[in-house]
């Protein structure tokens, strides 16, 4: 198979499985981390091919998404087998996959998986960061805030998406998370003064 038709069948591959997702992992998450993956990796000189197939099933063995991260892990595996990929290629692949996730606290070795770490984080933060998470938070019944429990969405940006500019690998990102960030500490700002 030409790597175009790889493409175009693992994009159709991912739409079959992510068809129904709400909480923040839908296909717009994934189509916004597959171009800024390949902006990032047009900078930095990295792989393309790579770089988006990375993106496109970096969510596909998640432990939030599947049951069994094995078995999710072994179908995706044979699915890549199929489409004729080498067995470096899937092997890198589904390196990137396991260690890109930020409950993992790894660190993919490809310059194509930390890019799409990079652009995965880069989703995480921003204003689209902070409709995701209210999203996710709604969706798993929290409180968007509450003044005595700490498990509500607000506590999350403390948690998790005000570390995240200081994880990204590539200058690029660097400059985006810069902004993301700056605009996440204006909103807290201006929910705590409504509030
Ligand atoms: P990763 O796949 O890197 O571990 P997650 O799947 O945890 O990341 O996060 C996916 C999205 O859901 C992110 O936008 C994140 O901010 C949001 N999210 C995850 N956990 C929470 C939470 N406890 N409260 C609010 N949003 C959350
Ligand atoms: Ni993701």
């Amino acid at each position: 198979m030409k790597a175009q038709e790889q493409l175009t069948a693992i994009r159709e591959y991912v739409k079959k499985s992510f068809s129904n997702e709400r909480t923040g992992h839908d296909l717009y998450h994934l189509q916004r981390v597959t171009r800024l993956a390949n902006k990032i990796a047009k900078q930095e000189g990295a792989n393309l091919f790579r770089c988006e197939t990375i993106a496109w099933l970096h969510d596909m063995t998640d432990h939030k998404l599947v049951s069994d991260e094995q078995e999710a892990s072994h179908t995706l595996k044979n699915f890549l087998v199929s489409i004729e990929l080498s067995t470096s290629e899937i092997e890198e692949i589904l390196e990137a996959i396991r260690t890109i996730s930020y409950s993992k606290g790894e660190i993919p070795s490809s310059i194509e998986g930390k890019i799409v770490q990079d652009a995965d984080r880069l989703d995480a933060i921003g204003a689209i960061g902070i409709a995701r998470a209210f999203t996710y938070g709604g969706a798993k019944g929290k409180f968007m805030y509450h003044e005595q429990l700490s498990d509500n969405t607000i506590q999350h940006f403390y948690d998790k998406l005000l570390k995240l500019k200081a994880t990204m690998h590539t200058a690029t990102a660097k400059s985006i998370a810069e902004e993301r960030h700056h605009y996440m500490e204006q909103f807290l700002e201006q929910f705590k003064s409504e509030w």
